[in-house]
């Protein structure tokens, strides 16, 4: 461990409590690595952890806790509605910035994972219902740093939006001889798993769940979504390794889940079926779902990819996959446990030739009908655009079509299709606009309230709004995102990659944080210790702030999506997929480009969106030119709401793109010395590589599109 960057946990970021007098009260393990934290930090910078009874700077403590220190009772026994209102850091009312559940007084309703945070008479408090509002709240007094001991500050309830912050690893236990160790991973191999075998030291694991309690996460599912032969056998005989992994993050608060593969009764099993409505099926799935809670009582629970690219599911029993999330939903029910149940499921094996078929509508159309048949505690999980995670897609139609189910809404930290860790690329202003994303219109919930769910839902809809129409609003089933972790030694590949990890875990807890402030939060903890960190903060915003933008700009234009190479899905490559069987077209011709969703004309995927969207996305005139190719296909003439031509406004940002990437790389050549060398030369590699595949990008897609349409660039530069 010693070579493993410290992300943004280094030393250094604990000065501020590690210099001072800390009370810890409270019992359970939770409050034992409260209490470690802060011997550790104390150990550093000669602070000291206080005795009961003894002075204190910072007090941490359970509400529970007898007798408390003066400044932590007043807390305690401040009136109702000292805090109250107190959301979690966000404009309330929308459910961006929802608390769950209002306060009942400064202190009151916290819940399992909330806290109460206010500066009394020169004494920093925290207290907390239960034990993981005690780690959340150190770790907020550790985001604040010396602030936390400044001026009073009044009372403030924090607690998260969403009840489940989950990052689902793709990893494997063998190396897959096509998508190796970690499926999609740009960052080294598994930190759970090696060559065949489980890690054996989790020395790292137990690093990586402390990282993730500092960004509010609290549960991880520790193999890929596609199931292979070895990792099916981590439900039954495998399952102590698993146990292992629960056993390293449990201190941190965090429930480990796994991917499970729906034909297990006949692979592991030896029954003849896995039919859903089979009792065998059924018996077999809860006597293994006994021996897992025997064996890990907080396991989370199954998630399960079925019928998707390959994988088994319901559909080769004539069963819904309701059916099939119900199975497991109902083996799960007597332990707490919850199935996530992934909605990413189209035809892969789709004629090119077929216009009729439109990927981006199935999964509303197999998941749509079934909105309220899914069990409480099924959650299904929907990928947060309607293709595949690509650098600009409409928000999936999904998400306001199933109001009576649990939703999961399905973020991708992983760069898949944003760079591959090799790229600059800060997403969370991408998933800022998908959660803030209002599929009525303003008056109506957004999508974080969406996945936060009942409450929230409620709450914005004040009047008007439309999911209340159909009935009963289901809890919401939480934030998801693929994780972009792996045992290279920045954690991320590309150490800027660090901030999009850290992001996910800060807008699952506040969906409404602003990931400009949310990028100061994480350049502040990171580079704690530095030579100038006011000059190092202005150039990595510089560098990020804008760079989701960038990336957009210099790769596939106008939300047509793809035009990657097929496969490994790095690099330009216009036509890669145009004649293959993934659904994933352009349809660019000698006159034009783009995909006609409408329904006038199209494959009417717009009337999957309820109003206004539906209109707005229907109308040449009203569609957003971000997203234009998307839904309509058009000539390379026509003329966008900026007042370019389509072909024109290709070159231009191509152009552009390519050149803000080397404007980044000079803007990081500048900070040399403002960072350790070797952070800044792994930067500076990767930073290479992105201009050298940004002018790929640019050169291959305007010689494609000048050849296609033979109109030259209006400003006469080179195309090839
Ligand atoms: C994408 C990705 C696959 C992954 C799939 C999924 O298609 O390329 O590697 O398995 O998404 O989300 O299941």
């Amino acid at each position: 461990m010693t070579d493993v960057h410290p992300a943004w946990l280094p030393p250094e970021a604990f000065r501020a409590i590690g210099s001072r007098r800390t009370l810890v009260l409270g019992d359970g393990p939770l409050v034992e690595t409260v209490r470690a934290e802060v011997a550790q930090a104390c150990a550093r910078y000669d602070g000291t952890v206080a005795a009961p009874g003894d002075e204190a700077d910072l007090v941490l403590a359970l509400t529970t806790a007898t007798p408390l220190p003066p400044a932590a009772q007043a807390l305690l026994d401040e009136p109702a509605d000292a805090a109250s209102g107190a959301a979690t850091g966000a404009a309330s009312g929308t459910a961006s910035g929802a608390a769950s559940g209002a306060a009942s007084g400064a202190v009151g309703g916290l819940g399992d994972e909330g806290y109460v945070l206010a500066r009394l008479g020169g004494v920093t408090v925290v207290l907390a219902d239960a034990p993981a509002g005690l780690l959340y709240g150190l770790f907020h007094v550790v985001r604040l740093g010396e602030q936390a001991f400044g001026a009073d500050r009044p009372a403030r309830a924090h607690r998260p939006a969403m009840r489940r912050r989950m990052l689902d690893h793709w990893d494997n236990i063998d190396v897959h001889p096509v998508m190796g160790q970690v499926e999609r991973g740009y960052s080294g191999g598994s930190i759970f798993w090696r060559d065949g075998a489980a890690a054996g030291d989790l020395t790292r694991v137990r690093a990586y769940a402390r990282l993730l309690a500092a960004t509010g996460v609290n549960a991880i599912s520790v193999n890929n979504v596609n199931v292979h032969a070895t990792e099916a056998h981590l439900l039954t005989d495998r399952l102590g390794d698993v146990a292992a992994i629960a056993d390293a993050v449990r201190p941190y608060g965090i429930r480990v889940h796994l991917s499970v593969n729906f034909a297990s009764p006949i692979a592991l099993g030896g029954l003849a079926t896995a039919d859903p409505l089979d009792e065998d099926v059924r018996a077999w799935w809860a006597a293994t779902t006994e021996r897992v809670y025997a064996t890990i009582p907080d396991f989370g629970g199954y998630v399960v990819k079925a019928d998707s690219e390959g994988q088994p599911g319901p559909f080769a029993y004539g069963r819904t996959h309701a059916d099939g999330a119900n199975l497991l939903a109902g083996v799960l029910a007597p332990y707490g446990g919850v199935v996530h149940w992934r909605a990413f499921v189209y035809n892969h094996r789709q004629d090119w030739r077929d216009r009729s078929t439109d990927r981006a509508r199935a999964a509303f159309d197999h998941f749509a009908p079934l909105d309220g048949q899914f069990h409480d505690n099924a959650i299904v999980q929907v990928k947060h655009g309607p293709l595949d995670f690509q650098t600009r897609e409409p928000v999936s139609p999904v998400i306001a079509a199933m109001p009576a189910t649990r939703l999961a809404v399905e973020l991708q930290v992983t760069q898949e299709y944003t760079g591959q860790q090799r790229h600059v690329c800060y997403l969370a202003p991408m998933w800022r606009e998908v959660l803030g994303f209002r599929p009525w219109g303003q008056d109506g919930p957004d999508v974080a309230a969406l996945a936060t769910g009942g409450q929230a839902v409620s709450r914005s809809l004040a009047d008007g709004g439309r999911p209340a129409d159909g009935g009963g609003l289901a809890d919401g089933g939480g934030l998801v995102a693929v994780s972009n972790v792996g045992d290279d030694r920045y954690w991320t590949g590309h150490p800027l990659a660090q901030a999009n990890l850290y992001a996910f875990g800060r807008l699952a807890w506040v969906p409404g944080l602003d990931p400009t402030a949310l990028l100061d939060e994480w350049i502040g903890l990171t580079f704690a210790a530095g030579p100038d960190r006011e000059a190092l903060g202005r150039t990595l915003h510089e560098m990020m702030d804008g760079s989701w933008r960038t990336y957009e700009r210099y790769t596939a234009p106008l939300g047509v999506g793809f035009m990657v190479r097929p496969g490994h899905h790095y690099g330009p490559d216009v036509d890669g997929y145009e004649y293959t069987p993934w659904g994933t077209y352009h349809f660019a011709d000698r006159d034009g480009v783009g995909v006609d969703r409408t329904r006038a004309t199209g494959t009417g995927y717009t009337g999957q969106y309820p109003q206004p969207w539906s209109e707005v996305y229907e109308s040449l005139d009203t569609c957003p030119d971000e997203l234009l190719l998307f839904f309509h296909h058009v000539p390379y003439g026509h003329v966008l709401q900026s007042g370019s031509t389509v072909i024109q406004h290709i070159y231009d940002t191509h152009f552009a793109g390519a050149e803000q990437a080397a404007q980044t790389r000079l803007r990081w050549e500048k900070a040399e010395g403002l960072v350790d060398p070797a952070l800044w030369a792994r930067v500076k590699e990767r930073l290479d590589e992105q201009v050298r595949s940004a002018e790929e990008w640019r050169d291959q897609v305007n010689a494609y599109f000048f050849r296609k349409s033979g109109v030259p660039d209006a400003h006469g530069r080179r195309i090839h």
